[in-house]
């Protein structure tokens, strides 16, 4: 039936029974307009008079219902539908309500359970139950009042409200249908256009982080290839550096051979027992003689320091006494110190003891010193003190001091590298090469010490050589080295027949020639080290004077080809050469009977070795 509207000024604006099908039309337009009317908008009026027409239907299953609307505080539409009996609290109509609409049921009534819960038959709530009060509200949109004259105004609304035909209520709910249809789509599209936002700012960030870590990668291999570009650097350095050391050596060497062999040939013009020259002959020879000495020692100094440098300079130790290398020193400078106004004053400080080291290399360090000391000064002294030093006394320290011209800070290290000559007057009329200190400290820390220079220009400058006492390398100067009695010419000349000489230097193998004319009956020659092979083979000789540095194979290559072949195992070799290093050993490689010096070849030397040779005949 119709709503019947109350006059009253109860709450309700509207209220009516619910006792037949429809009824249930009745109700869910009432509450479509109490919902227009109420402000909500249109899918929530939708929302609301669906949701009522739900629980109505399972209501009216369950006998009826009263319905009353109301406009409460907080602002809300509230719709309250007390029904006559139970309705089950698991009825699909109020399952389907509850998800549209807020509400509450109460009492909760007993599941109906079965076919009852479809609500067909009447009366299929729990008998004896409480009927069920159903409420459903709507919050008003934020703002809304809730007075007495906005409920008048409802309630004219709602008495106003026709009830219309099913056809046209059929009419309204599918307009409704299609119009939730069109929101759902709206909504979808919505959900769309989120989508493909979300995607897009992922994409974005995606490319953020991708640019990121290119950049990053970027940088990385950028430190990569600053590190790998200061690694090739240093590698390139140390090769310079090699190549420098090489390059020395390798000319140092080559230039020793042909400088070594003007020597020997200019001394053997000068040989009393050669052919007589002129006066003037003699003089220029002497001169050639003089310069090739000059030239040798610079050779010599080069060789020595790349030597040094390259670490292949072996220090002979050996117990050294230290007032015999201070009066060593004083006898050979001595000459040196020529000008009036400077005094050269060599002392030991105290009882110094020996020294374990090398003497040679010792001496020729301390030359070096004292020799640039007289050098670069003009007045005063050039002092030199040997004492021991360090908390244990283990080390040696010789301080070579001198009242000269001094070095600049800027030179003071400087000095030590090759070819450095600091500026100053005196350098017009010095001699020298930048050499000499250079080789001195590389002398000095193959020693196991150090060499050190504090100097001030104008006053003059102090070098200090620092040397263990006992420098703890291996002390091969053993007690067999006494066994090697110097060289020493027999009564007569010892001859051979054959002899052979093995050098790649022509000019050389002449020299060798030339001494052993009266000693041997025959002169063989060979160039190099497999020629020297196959004339040993051809044509054994007595003796063979080899030279070590060979093209091809070596010397040392020779001598080890012929200790393994039992016909050629027990020819006496002679090592000849430039180095005096292997020469101060006495003994040459392997199984040389004796070492000669290139540098002092004369023929008394000659004449020992063969002595030797002939003394070592089964
Ligand atoms: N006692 C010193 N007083 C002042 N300057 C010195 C002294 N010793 C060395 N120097 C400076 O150091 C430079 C290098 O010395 P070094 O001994 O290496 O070479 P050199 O004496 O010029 O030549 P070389 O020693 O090769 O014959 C010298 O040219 C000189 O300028
Ligand atoms: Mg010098």
């Amino acid at each position: 039936m119709g709503a019947r509207h109350h006059g009253s000024p109860l709450p309700e604006l509207a209220t009516m029974r619910l006792d037949s099908e429809p009824d249930v039309f009745t109700a869910r337009q009432l509450a479509r307009a109490a919902g227009a009317a109420a402000g909500l908008d249109g899918p929530d009026q939708v929302r609301f008079a669906t949701a009522l027409s739900e629980i109505g239907r399972e209501a009216l299953a369950a006998g009826g219902a009263r319905i009353d609307f109301v406009l409460r505080n907080p602002p809300a539409l509230a719709v309250v539908l007390t029904a006559d009996r139970v309705i089950p609290a698991d009825a699909a109509g109020l399952v389907a309500a509850g998800r549209l609409v807020d509400l509450t049921v109460s009492p909760t009534g007993p599941a109906a359970g079965g076919a009852g819960g479809a609500g067909g038959a009447g009366g299929a709530g729990g008998a004896g139950g409480a009927p069920t009060v159903v409420t459903l509200a709507k919050p008003l949109a934020p703002g809304a009042v809730v007075d007495d004259a906005r409920r008048t105004r409802l309630r004219q609304i709602l008495a106003a409200t026709v009830p219309l035909s099913p056809a046209d209520e059929l009419r309204v709910q599918n307009s409704e249908l299609v119009s939730a249809l069109a929101e759902l789509r709206d909504n979808q599209n919505e959900l769309l256009r989120l989508n493909a936002e979300l995607e897009e700012t992922n994409r974005g960030v995606l490319a953020l982080y991708s640019q990121l870590s290119a950049e990053l990668e970027e940088t990385n291999r950028g430190v990569v290839a600053l590190y790998g570009e200061l690694d090739e650097r240093g590698i390139a350095l140390t090769r310079a550096n090699e190549a420098k050391t090489r390059f020395l050596r390798s000319v140092s060497h080559e230039l020793r051979a042909p400088v070594n062999s003007v020597l020997g040939l200019a001394r053997l013009l000068l040989d009393p027992a050669g052919d007589s020259l002129t006066d003037e002959q003699r003089r220029q020879v002497e001169l050639i003689l003089a310069s090739t000495k000059d030239l040798l020692t610079l050779v010599n100094d080069l060789l020595d320091l790349s030597k040094a440098e390259s670490g292949r300079l072996e220090p002979a130790l050996e117990q050294v006494d230290i007032r015999a290398v201070l009066a060593h020193l004083d006898g050979s400078l001595r000459p040196l110190a020529t000008r009036p106004g400077v005094e050269l004053v060599i002392e030991e400080d105290g009882e110094v003891g020996p020294l374990y080291t090398d003497e040679t290399l010792l001496g020729r360090v301390l030359r070096n010193l004292v020799g640039n000391a007289l050098k670069f000064t003009e007045h005063g002294e050039v002092r030199v003190t040997a004492a021991r030093t360090g908390d244990a006394g283990d080390t040696v320290t010789f301080v070579v001091r001198d009242t000269g011209i001094g070095i600049s800070a800027e030179d003071v290290e400087q000095v030590f590298e090759e070819f450095y000559q600091a500026r100053s007057h005196l350098h017009a009329r010095t001699r020298g090469t930048g050499l000499g200190l250079p080789y001195a400290r590389r002398v000095c820390e193959l020693l196991g010490g150090r060499l050190d220079l504090v100097s001030e220009l104008g006053r003059g400058s102090t070098f200090t050589v620092t040397l263990p006492r006992d420098a703890d390398v291996c002390h091969q100067a053993d007690a067999e080295e006494g066994a090697d009695s110097p060289l020493t010419p027999g009564e007569a000349p010892v001859r051979v027949s054959t002899a052979l000489v093995v050098d790649d230097d022509p000019a050389f193998r002449m020299t060798m020639r030339r001494l052993l004319a009266d000693r041997a009956d025959r002169v063989l020659e060979a160039g190099d080290g497999h020629e020297a092979l196959a004339a040993l083979h051809a044509d054994p000789p007595d003796v063979v004077f080899l030279d070590l540095m060979l093209p091809g194979l070596d010397g040392g290559e020779v001598m080890s080809t012929m200790g393994a072949d039992p016909a050629l195992r027990d020819i006496p070799v002679v090592i000849v050469t430039w180095s005096d290093h292997d020469t101060r050993r006495g003994r040459g490689p392997g199984s040389a009977v004796a070492v000669l010096a290139k540098l002092t070849l004369s023929q008394r030397a000659i004449d020992a070795v063969l002595a030797r040779v002939d003394a070592l005949r089964p």
